[in-house]
């Protein structure tokens, strides 16, 4: 098959379009004939070698790549959700070996949900990781309820467009924070007010919030206290020891003062129930994949770098096969 791959660590001049054989798969995995994929944060920092989880990642010759949308070709002998011929989308975290920017990959059955009807498999081969960090970090960690106002830093990246319109969709007051240019963009997916960070702070504005997702980074709870109303929760995507030890800190903290203010980092699993409650939303219209743009994965050295520049509207995908 053709895949992307690398036989060392370093920039994006280390990817390679070759042939590799097609992966075996076990008795509890799919083999998917890849359609489309996407680029995440996590395939630069793994190709270069600075991922955190670095000693996750399978040898080399490397194949990166979590997110999948593709047709089942082959299944396990456990396998009971799937056929040949069923579209699929879902992600594989570097513990289940990566290997989405290739022609075939094998996938957990446990990984993977139905495609939505009404996505293209480039829209499908860009939601997985980033819709279910998504929900993650609002739904599983932050208890998002209607009403509640939700403030996402990073609006108009992968992770901060689906954010946007899950919260949307669950009735929350949202704000975006996000360049200027983007204010529009973010808005079309549901943001009910958009702050730009490079001429305003929005912990010196006057509002309060019940959640603060950070999907870049840069703050953290002892930063967003004051605009956190009682009770409310920041939620980081980014798990440095500072963020886990106060998580940790304000849940033992939060279990005597409920009014406390918490702190959650999100470490993104493969689901297959979450995956099937955001296709619900996807086929009600109300989530969809804010796409960037789309390269074929023999230039994924290009999709690499734009991913890299920090500065895509949403997703990067790369299309592997089909109109
Ligand atoms: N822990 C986990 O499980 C997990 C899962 C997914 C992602 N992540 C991490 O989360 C981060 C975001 O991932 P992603 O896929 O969303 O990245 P991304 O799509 O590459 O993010 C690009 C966005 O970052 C925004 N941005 C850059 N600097 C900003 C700033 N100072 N303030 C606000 N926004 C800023 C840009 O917005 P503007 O152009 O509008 O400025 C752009 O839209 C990465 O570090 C990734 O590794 C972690």
């Amino acid at each position: 098959m053709k895949a992307i791959f690398q036989n060392k660590y370093g920039s994006s001049d280390v990817l390679m379009y070759g042939d590799l054989p097609q992966p075996a798969i076990g008795r509890h995995q799919v083999l998917v004939e890849v359609y489309a994929s996407s680029i995440n944060p996590r395939d630069w920092l793994i190709r270069s070698g600075r991922y955190q989880l670095q000693f996750l990642v399978p040898a080399f010759p490397l194949v990166l790549g979590s997110d999948i949308s593709g047709v089942v070709v082959a299944v396990g002998a456990s396998v009971t959700r799937f056929k040949p011929g069923d579209p699929v989308f879902g992600m594989k975290n570097p513990a289940q070996g990566l290997g989405a920017h290739a022609e075939f990959a094998a996938v957990n059955e446990a990984s993977l949900a139905s495609k939505p009807q009404s996505l293209d498999f480039d829209a499908a081969g860009g939601m997985p990781l980033c819709s279910l960090t998504a929900w993650q970090a609002l739904v599983d960690i932050a208890d998002v309820q209607r009403g509640k106002r939700v403030l996402i830093i990073g609006a108009s990246g992968g992770v901060g467009t689906f954010a946007v319109q899950i919260s949307k969709a669950l009735g929350a007051v949202v704000t975006g924070v996000c360049s200027a240019t983007n204010h529009a963009l973010v808005k079309s997916l549901g943001a009910d007010y958009a702050i730009d960070y490079k001429a305003d702070d929005f912990k010196n504005m006057g509002s309060t919030y019940d959640i603060i997702f950070d999907t870049i980074g840069r703050e953290s709870l002892a930063s967003c206290k004051s605009v956190l109303a009682a009770g409310g929760m920041y939620v980081s995507t980014i798990p440095t020891p500072k963020n886990l030890v106060a998580a940790l800190a304000s849940k033992v903290k939060h279990a005597v003062f409920k009014s406390s203010k918490r702190c959650g980092v999100v470490m993104v699993k493969p689901c297959h129930t979450s995956l099937e409650k955001i296709a619900a939303l996807v086929q009600k219209g109300q989530v969809i994949t804010m796409v960037d743009s789309v390269f074929p994965l023999m230039d994924a050295k290009k999709a690499h770098d734009l991913s890299r520049s920090l500065r895509a509207k949403g997703k990067v995908v790369l299309h592997v096969k089909g109109v």
